[in-house]
């Protein structure tokens, strides 16, 4: 019986081109993690967030998704506002922080080079977030950062992508816990204000109003 892994190892070598772009790093970041970098929070949580995929300087310099670069900041301010988390995020993984029922993976685990992970990698790491969605148990809702993590969220449930369009502050019933699209909170995003903190903080009000429904 083959059974998936929700999580790839560190080393993970199934994309050559990730890989390659890990061992570059390697050589010029060598305190960086350089590694799949592993979901953070807890395999009971009702909320899974999906982002993209980890930054450079980011998550792949930290090992913690989100931990360390700008999509961090405005994704913890926003979990602390809504009791999805305990403790002071101070951008590294010894921080102390701890999510509240809500865990945080990406849609690829690895970094890309420009942060843009090509399609053969986005469906490569595709089975590890299945696994890692098989894995909650107590899934309710979940949260696409972004169009990408949106697409890879419908793909991995084997579900139509034009049942369920993309749209900052959509809601889609997935079958599988309720699906909330919200634009990526990237520095480029918020900069143009595409994606206000308002705007964000209004999604994360949407996925607590449904969870308090749940109980
Ligand atoms: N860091 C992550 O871990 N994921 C993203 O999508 C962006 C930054």
């Amino acid at each position: 019986m083959n059974v998936q892994s929700a999580e790839p190892d560190r080393d993970c070598a199934l994309c050559p081109r990730l890989v390659a772009f890990r061992r570059a790093n390697q050589e010029k970041h060598p305190a960086f993690f350089n590694g799949a970098v592993p979901s953070f929070g807890s395999g009971g949580a009702r909320l899974l967030i999906i982002g993209l995929a980890p930054g450079l300087k980011g998550a792949n310099q930290t090992g913690r998704p989100f931990t360390g670069d700008f999509a961090g900041d405005l994704l913890y301010e926003t979990l602390d506002a809504f009791g999805f988390s305990r403790g002071r995020y101070d951008a590294r993984p010894d921080d102390g922080l701890e999510l509240h029922d809500c865990m945080v993976t990406n849609a690829v685990r690895c970094v890309p080079p420009q942060n843009k992970p090509v399609g053969a990698e986005i469906t490569q790491c595709r089975p590890f977030l299945r696994a890692r969605i098989d894995a909650q148990t107590n899934l309710k809702a979940m949260v696409a950062l972004g169009r990408i993590a949106h697409e890879t969220v419908l793909r991995t449930l084997g579900l139509k992508l034009s049942a369920f369009k993309f749209a900052h502050g959509a809601m889609h019933d997935t079958g599988h816990g309720m699906l909330f699209d919200s634009y990526h909170c990237s520095r480029y995003n918020t900069n143009t204000r595409r994606l206000t903190p308002e705007m964000f903080r209004d999604v994360f009000a949407k996925v607590s109003a449904h969870l308090a429904e749940d109980g």
